[in-house]
């Protein structure tokens, strides 16, 4: 029986259907209104999931060819993520689930990003290690089951796509600035300039991207207007590099650390490509298999939180009229 999934947590509105592991549909409908305040302005997210809520749902259940009534169950995301934007996705999800007296299942974002690693073909079977970076979160996280996961590093500021998206912002890119900063990279000289690789020398599993931040500041206020955008190339290779390098020293820290039988990715910054050659190249390295997920399975999406949903806590109706959402996750373990 089909399950119907929501996700509203910052500024994609999303919905999938799924037939266990099985995706049977999977629509996203991104804001471009955010491109000229270059971030995602809370409010302004909340007011366009309200407008797409119903089209998305509607798309999904069309794609999949199923109606209202097929639904055995609907799953949500909870949080963590923008109160508001939540709030539209699990109204919606409510409103859809009340009236049938169907299950809804409250998902956590972070373990939908891990658990886009279950879904068909080859859905992937924990133990394993999962490097999750995104716009709001970047951690590892052990999997050893399908329920949840063990934090075992975390960004102390900054998240891996926040200074991707900061750095773009710099360079004059749009915004999302991730894969525009990567189109420029592709043309630069990744050492052309000097950028710290923060927190290499700490032996714990915790990340920072603040003082990257800050360096490409200063040296594009070093070298002026005019030579920052002829150098833009370079710098978006060497500032990609830096995050890429921060990013995989973590990884495989936390391979020599634990005995993980598998690497797996999860969020947006998942979906680069210099991030999944260097990772596939530490596997291979190591002699480990790394799970691939597909690119638009990394941003968000709701067939990741169908997938979390089959592995969490369904409320039963009407127990779930009362359920709130929550803007930040619980710190740590999920
Ligand atoms: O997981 P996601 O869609 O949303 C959050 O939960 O935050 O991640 C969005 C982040 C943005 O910061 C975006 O710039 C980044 O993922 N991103 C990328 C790429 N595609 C998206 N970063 C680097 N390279 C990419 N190709
Ligand atoms: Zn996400």
């Amino acid at each position: 029986m089909p399950l119907l999934a929501i996700e509203t947590s910052c500024d994609d509105t999303c919905a999938a259907v799924l037939d266990g592991s099985r995706i049977l549909s999977n629509v996203i409908s991104s804001q471009a209104d955010h491109e000229r305040y270059g971030g995602v302005v809370p409010e302004v997210a909340s007011r366009h999931h309200l407008e797409l809520a119903v089209p998305v749902v509607e798309a999904a259940l069309a794609d999949a060819g199923v109606g209202f009534d097929d639904l055995d169950s609907v799953a949500v995301t909870a949080g963590p993520g923008l109160i508001g934007a939540l709030l539209v996705g699990l109204s919606t999800a409510k409103a859809i689930a009340a009236p049938r007296r169907l299950p809804l299942v409250p998902t956590d974002h972070l373990h939908g990003h891990v658990a886009a690693n279950f879904l068909d073909p080859d859905p992937l079977e924990p133990p394993f290690l999962c490097l999750i970076a995104s716009g709001g979160h970047t951690m590892l996280a052990g999997v050893r089951d399908h329920h949840g996961f063990e934090v075992l590093g975390e960004t102390l500021d900054d998240a891996a796509g926040e200074a991707i998206d900061k750095a773009a912002r710099l360079l004059g890119l749009g915004f999302p600035g991730g894969p525009e900063l990567e189109r420029l990279a592709a043309d630069g000289d990744p050492q052309a300039f000097t950028f710290p690789v923060a927190m290499s020398r700490d032996p714990g599993l915790d990340f920072s991207f603040s003082g990257l931040k800050t360096a490409l500041v200063y040296i594009s206020r070093e070298l002026g207007e005019e030579e920052t955008a002829r150098r833009a190339a370079d710098l978006a290779a060497g500032y990609q590099a830096a995050v890429v390098d921060q990013l995989v020293t973590k990884l495989r820290r936390a391979l020599e650390a634990g005995e993980w039988p598998a690497v797996a990715l999860g969020g947006g910054v998942a979906a680069n490509g210099p991030l999944r050659r260097a990772v596939a190249g530490l596997c291979e390295q190591k002699g480990i298999p790394f799970k691939e997920v597909n690119r638009e399975l990394c941003t968000d999406n709701a067939a990741m939180i169908g997938s979390a949903a089959r592995f969490s806590q369904p409320l039963a109706y009407p127990d779930y009229l009362s359920f709130d959402a929550f803007s930040t996750g619980p710190r740590g373990n999920r």
